[in-house]
């Protein structure tokens, strides 16, 4: 075997409830100042309530900062830095979603050393020190509790990104019970989102290796098992854990492994539509596979097993019977499948295929390379 370095957060708690004893982590790190990250909608949803009266309880000085916004510009970013500081925070603990859980890694980097957010966007640029973290995901899709990485929107139409393995948190607490009252469309978007983790760790071009391997495999039979029944039934614990935990294990896969092709088309979808993440992927998911079959028909055969034990036919059938099923999955699930429903015309695909174009580090994971004219193709078919 070839040389492989794997990286994931060193602590996982899972446990129904966790969220509400936070505190006991809070103090075991040394900490007693607490800025908790976070957005409106996960304030709004009256999840936060519990948890802040807890802290509180313990003694620990509490400071919320409730203005995270999806795909988090870098305004935001440097609000919830200001916050840090303004009250002394010594631990920050990121509640929410992708969102969220990004930007309060960010904060905690940020708020702790001397450097500023341009001088740490790319790969490895970032020396710290940072702030002891804690992050708390309430959605089940983007896995950034096991990632190095944080997700910035820069301007109208870009999304830059910050990776470092400082960017992984001392602790990642999954508490399915914060997910019970998630809305559909979220569930849903965020599901595919974790379902393309999977995917597109499988078929990684550079980094594929057998740990993300098997955790995008095992990912993948949660996700795929649940997702349905977590739409059903909101209030389906079991399902709900299922998700978490899926979420979880393909975002551990992707941070070792990375996605590639469906990020890099979903990115300027979401900079510049301000279309949810998981929604962004879900639309271009079945044409990029269309487009990789030539290339990783057994890979998809393989994780077609998978999603559909017993189906029969050669490689390349159960590959296209991978991509059909994923195809019809998100209008199963209510969730618009063209781009003309979310309002984007012709006149915008030059835009976003330029905007994708530029995202190498995503494209260069892609098992097939894509040219301009492939991208530009690949909007067309979900116009
Ligand atoms: N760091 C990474 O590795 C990584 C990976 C993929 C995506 N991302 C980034 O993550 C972001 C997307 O994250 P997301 O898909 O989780 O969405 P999100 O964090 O933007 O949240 C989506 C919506 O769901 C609401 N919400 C969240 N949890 C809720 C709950 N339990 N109940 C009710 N409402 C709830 C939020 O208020 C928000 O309105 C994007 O910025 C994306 O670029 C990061
Ligand atoms: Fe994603």
């Amino acid at each position: 075997m070839r040389t492989l370095a794997f990286h994931t957060t060193k602590s996982i708690l899972i446990e129904c409830g966790a969220s509400r004893r936070l505190a006991s982590h809070v103090r075991s790190m040394g900490c007693q100042s607490v800025l908790v990250v976070t957005d409106p909608g996960v304030l709004a949803a009256g999840l936060l309530g519990p948890v802040l009266t807890e802290l509180e309880r313990d003694g620990l000085r509490v400071t919320l900062f409730a203005e995270v916004q999806a795909d988090p510009p870098e305004t935001v970013i440097l609000a919830a830095v200001d916050a840090a500081k303004a009250c002394a925070a010594d631990c920050v603990v990121g509640f929410g979603g992708g969102s969220s859980l990004d930007a309060a890694k960010l904060t905690a980097l940020l708020a702790r050393s001397a450097e500023s957010l341009v001088e740490v966007y790319g790969s490895n640029l970032a020396r710290g020190p940072r702030l002891p973290l804690i992050l708390v995901p309430t959605t089940a899709g983007t896995g950034s509790e096991v990632t190095a990485v944080s997700v910035v929107t820069t301007g109208a139409g870009e999304k830059n990104v910050v990776v470092s393995p400082l960017l992984l948190p001392d602790l990642a607490v999954l508490d399915a019970e914060l997910t019970l009252g998630l809305p559909v469309a979220v569930t849903a978007a965020t599901g595919i989102d974790a379902m393309v983790h999977a995917i597109e760790s499988y078929t990684s071009k550079h980094l594929k290796n057998p740990i993300s391997d098997c955790l995008a495999r095992e990912a993948l039979r949660l996700l795929s098992a649940n997702l349905h029944r977590a739409c059903r039934n909101g209030a389906d614990l079991e399902a709900r854990e299922n998700m978490l935990l899926g979420a979880c294990l393909a975002g551990m896969a992707f941070a070792n492994s990375p996605v590639a092709a469906v990020h890099a088309l979903a990115y300027p979808l979401g900079a510049r539509f301000h279309i949810p993440h998981g929604l962004s992927n879900s639309l271009v998911l079945e044409p990029v596979m269309r487009f990789n079959l030539e290339t990783v028909a057994p890979l998809y055969a393989e994780l077609a097993d998978i999603v559909l034990p017993g189906l029969a036919g050669d490689a390349q059938a159960k590959a296209n019977a991978l991509a059909d099923y994923l195809g019809r999955l998100a209008g199963e699930l209510q969730l618009p499948t063209r781009l003309r429903e979310l309002g984007i015309n012709e006149a915008d695909i030059e835009d976003l295929a330029v905007d994708a174009a530029r995202q190498t580090r995503l494209l260069g994971n892609n098992p097939r390379e894509l040219g301009i004219d492939d991208i530009r193709a690949i909007y067309e078919a979900v116009l």
